[in-house]
C-alpha cells in the first residue's frame, strides 16, 4: 500500500495580520447569487480558509443548508441563535473577517440601521473586525436611492463594498446589480488577511506581460513573461480601492480593471502616453522587447531556405515615458543573481525611477516570488518567496 500523501503546510506569510489558521464568517442572504457561494466557500476551502456560515431563511429557497454544510465542513447557523446557544460568538472571536455574499437588498438595508432579527443580521452588528459586503440584486433595486442611502451609511462606518457589476442579470435584463465574480471575492478575501492597503482615491497604471514583435503576419519575437505578477498587481490594487489601467500585451478581461490590449512596444507606447497624465503611479512590469524586426513581412513568410533577421533596437519606454509631478514611476529589473543589485541601482538612476524591482530570471512564472525592492534614497527591501498577492501587496504599499 502506498504511504498516505501529507497534507503540505500553509505556507506563512510577512504581511499576515494573524497568525492562527484564517477564519473567515461568511453570510448567506436569499438573492439568486446564492447559489454561486458553494463554489466560493470550496475555493476558501482550497487556501486553508475556514468557513463559518450563517444562512438567512430565504437564503434557504436558492441553496440547501446541506450543501453549504458540506463545502465549509461546518453546518450553517440559520435561525435567531437560540438552539446554539451563544456558541456562535466564540467563531465571531475567531473570525479575521465577515463577508456577506450576496447581499440582498433586504439584509442591506437592515444591517445598515442596526436591525439584528436574525442570526445573521445580530452577528453583523455584534462582530467587531473588517466587514465586507457583496451586493446582488435586480438593477432597480440597487439604483433605487433608499438601497444608495444604506450603502453610503454602512461605508460611513467602515463597512467595504466589492460590486455589484454591470452584466446579465437573472432575470434576463442587463444592468448593474449582478455579483462580482467569485474568484475576486476570494481575493479579496485574501487581502483583508494582509495589513491594510486603502488605494481609494488613487489612479494606477500598470503594464504586463511579454511584448509580442511582429516577424511577419502571424508569427513575433517574445519572452517567457507570462504577466501574472502585472495582472495580480492590476487585481490587487483594484481590489483595496484604486482606478486601474492595465497595458496588457495579452487579453484580459476583469470587472475591476480598465484593460488595453496592447501587443507590441508600439502599441504600449502609444497607449502609456495616452494614458500616464492621469496617473498618480505607474508600475512598469512589462517585459518589453529591447528588439523588433527592422521590416516584418505583410504575408506569412515560407520556409524557402535559410532566413536572416534584421533587428532594430526598441524605445526604452520606462526611460523615456512622458512623467508629471509627483507621479511615482516603479521599474523592473531581471538579471542574474551575481550583478542584480548593481544593475538595479544603474536602472533606477538612469530610468529615473522611484524604485525597482529586482529579480532574477527563475522567478518568471512562478506563483510565489522572491524580490528586492531597491528606493532612489538607497532603501533597500527584500522579500523571499511570497505570493503574487503578497508581492503586489508589497509593491503597491510604496504608493
Ligand atoms: C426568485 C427570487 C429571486 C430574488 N433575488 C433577489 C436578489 O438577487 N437580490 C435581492 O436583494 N433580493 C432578491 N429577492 C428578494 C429577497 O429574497 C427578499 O427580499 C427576501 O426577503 C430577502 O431576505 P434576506 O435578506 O433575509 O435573505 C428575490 C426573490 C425571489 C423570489
Amino acid at each position: 500500500m502506498r504511504p498516505a500523501k501529507k497534507k503540505p503546510k500553509a505556507k506563512r506569510n510577512l504581511l499576515a495580520l494573524n497568525s492562527g489558521p484564517t477564519q473567515v464568517i461568511l453570510g448567506i442572504t436569499g438573492g439568486i447569487a446564492a447559489y454561486k457561494i458553494p463554489e466560493l466557500i470550496r475555493s476558501c476551502r482550497n487556501q486553508d480558509i475556514e468557513v463559518n456560515p450563517i444562512m438567512t431563511t430565504s437564503a434557504l429557497e436558492f441553496v440547501t443548508a446541506t450543501t453549504i454544510a458540506t463545502v465549509a465542513e461546518s453546518a450553517p447557523l440559520i435561525k435567531n441563535g437560540y438552539e446554539e446557544g451563544i456558541a456562535h460568538l466564540a467563531n465571531l472571536k475567531n473570525a479575521s473577517c465577515f463577508v456577506i455574499a450576496p447581499a440582498t437588498a433586504n439584509t442591506i438595508a437592515k444591517c445598515a440601521h442596526g436591525i439584528a432579527d436574525n442570526s445573521l443580521t445580530a452577528a453583523f452588528l455584534a462582530y467587531q473586525g473588517p466587514k465586507l459586503i457583496v451586493p446582488a440584486m435586480h438593477t432597480e433595486m440597487w439604483e433605487n436611492p433608499i438601497t444608495q442611502a444604506n450603502v453610503a451609511t454602512l461605508k460611513s462606518y467602515g463597512v467595504e463594498f466589492l460590486g455589484p457589476v454591470s452584466g446579465p442579470l437573472a432575470c434576463g435584463d442587463v444592468g448593474a446589480g449582478r455579483m462580482i465574480d467569485t474568484a475576486l471575492i476570494l481575493a479579496k478575501i485574501q487581502l483583508m488577511q494582509l495589513t491594510q492597503l486603502d488605494l481609494s482615491n488613487k489612479t494606477i497604471l500598470i503594464t504586463s506581460g511579454g511584448t509580442q514583435e511582429p516577424i511577419d503576419s502571424i508569427r513575433t519575437i517574445t519572452n517567457a513573461s507570462t504577466g501574472k505578477l502585472g495582472n495580480a498587481l492590476a487585481t490587487t490594487a483594484a481590489l483595496a480601492g484604486a482606478q486601474v489601467t492595465l497595458l496588457s500585451t495579452t487579453p484580459h478581461e476583469s470587472a475591476l480593471v480598465t484593460s488595453i490590449h496592447t501587443p507590441t512596444v508600439q502599441s504600449m507606447e502609444k497607449a502609456l502616453e495616452q494614458s500616464v497624465g492621469d496617473s498618480d503611479a505607474l508600475i512598469m512590469a512589462a517585459a518589453v522587447s529591447d528588439f523588433t524586426p527592422s521590416s516584418p513581412a505583410s504575408q506569412k513568410l515560407k520556409r524557402d531556405g535559410d532566413l536572416t533577421l534584421q533587428l532594430t533596437p526598441t524605445k526604452d519606454l520606462l526611460a523615456n515615458v512622458p512623467r508629471t509631478e509627483n507621479q511615482l514611476v516603479v521599474g523592473f529589473c531581471l538579471e542574474s543573481e551575481s550583478n542584480l543589485t548593481t544593475s538595479a541601482q544603474e536602472k533606477l538612476t538612469r530610468k529615473n525611477c522611484d524604485y525597482i524591482i529586482a529579480n532574477t530570471p527563475d522567478a518568471i512564472g512562478q506563483d510565489h516570488r522572491s524580490f528586492t525592492i531597491v528606493g532612489k534614497n538607497g532603501q533597500s527591501n527584500a522579500y523571499e518567496n511570497i505570493s503574487l498577492m503578497e508581492s503586489a501587496h508589497a509593491i503597491l504599499s510604496l504608493v
